[in-house]
């Protein structure tokens, strides 16, 4: 019986996944929250994969230790690059070193994410999850774009998230100043402000050769949640993380969709782990997202 489009991730989060055999040696790969979760299980797989790595991260002791063990484990190239996405001067700085570190980039996988029950604000008066799951990633994408057109074929994977089936996008209060926050709305309007955005510039970059998608990574336990208060982690212990996976299926999916030549010019697609999913109508919706990139473009001075 084939489920309706919005039940399909049910179906599709216990679908045998796809695997590719592709090398990624000689392909300089960009990934963000690489220090944990899904994050750490996708700068595995490439490196296994021979990839070299550029690695965006805050937390510096934990990067340096990343760095270390899959270089001696795989004999790649990992490069670090600190910086923390609340902040989105942190961010200019890091796209900027990375133009001086490296003339290519063939993917740019966009992973640091959070999940707050709370809201919270950034120095600059973000609200945090927006910015660091949205408006960060939509500036350092901007931002590595010319290196990205430069190095064509290359590919932008966003870590993107069921979650954004929550919703609570409001054009009006995209940082959470007018009305009553809860973490899985505030969660979901990030993830749909980012897939909007997939949208937009998937059609800006037709016949650019760079491809742009998004995916959910699986249901899958990390620290994600570990910012929040002792009830949601205790609840999360005992209630949700007994019924995750092991990220390691992210870092293959992840692996998968920026390694496998057969997608080398597939854009503009949304993913359950490998399987091509629809999302959620509300993200499908073009004159909003029109505006949530003119503004986005806007919050991150852009324009
Ligand atoms: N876990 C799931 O089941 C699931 C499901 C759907 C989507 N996702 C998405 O997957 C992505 C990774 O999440 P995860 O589950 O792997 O969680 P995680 O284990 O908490 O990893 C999150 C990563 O993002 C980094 N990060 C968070 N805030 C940051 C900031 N301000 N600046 C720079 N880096 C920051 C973290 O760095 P630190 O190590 O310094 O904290 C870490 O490397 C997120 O985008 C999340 O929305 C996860």
């Amino acid at each position: 019986m084939k489920l309706p489009d919005e039940l399909m991730f049910l179906q599709n989060k216990n679908a045998q996944q796809k695997e590719t055999q592709a090398s990624m040696k000689g392909k300089v790969c960009v990934i963000t929250g690489a220090t944990s979760g899904v994050g750490l299980e996708a700068a595995k797989a490439l490196a296994k994969g021979q990839a070299s790595l550029i690695m965006v991260a805050r937390n510096a002791y934990r990067a340096y230790e990343i760095q270390k063990e899959l270089m001696d484990t795989y004999s790649v190239s990992v490069e670090v690059v600190i910086a923390d996405f609340r902040i989105l001067d942190d961010v200019r700085k890091a796209a900027a070193q990375i133009q001086s570190m490296s003339s290519r980039i063939d993917v740019l996988i966009n992973c640091a994410g959070l999940h707050s029950t709370k809201a919270t604000y950034t120095p600059e008066g973000h609200e945090t999850v927006f910015c660091v799951n949205h408006l960060a990633s939509f500036l350092f994408t901007q931002l590595l774009l010319k290196t990205l057109k430069d190095s064509a074929p290359s590919r932008i994977l966003q870590i993107n998230s069921e979650g954004h089936r929550f919703n609570g996008l409001d054009i009006h209060d995209l940082d959470w100043k007018k009305r009553h926050y809860t973490g899985l709305r505030g969660y979901g309007a990030s993830k749909t402000a980012q897939l909007m955005c997939v949208w937009e510039l998937n059609d800006q970059l037709i016949g650019t050769g760079v491809t742009i998608n998004a995916m959910h990574p699986g249901d899958v336990k990390t620290n994600i949640g570990s910012n929040n208060g002792w009830l949601y982690r205790m609840f999360s212990k005992l209630m949700i993380k007994p019924l995750l996976r092991d990220p390691v299926i992210s870092g293959k999916a992840i692996y998968y969709l920026v390694a496998e030549p057969t997608l080398q010019s597939t854009s503009g697609k949304f993913y359950h782990l490998t399987l091509e999913e629809i999302p959620a109508k509300h993200a499908l919706n073009r004159t909003l997202g029109q505006e949530v990139y003119d503004i986005s473009l806007k919050l991150t001075g852009l324009k």
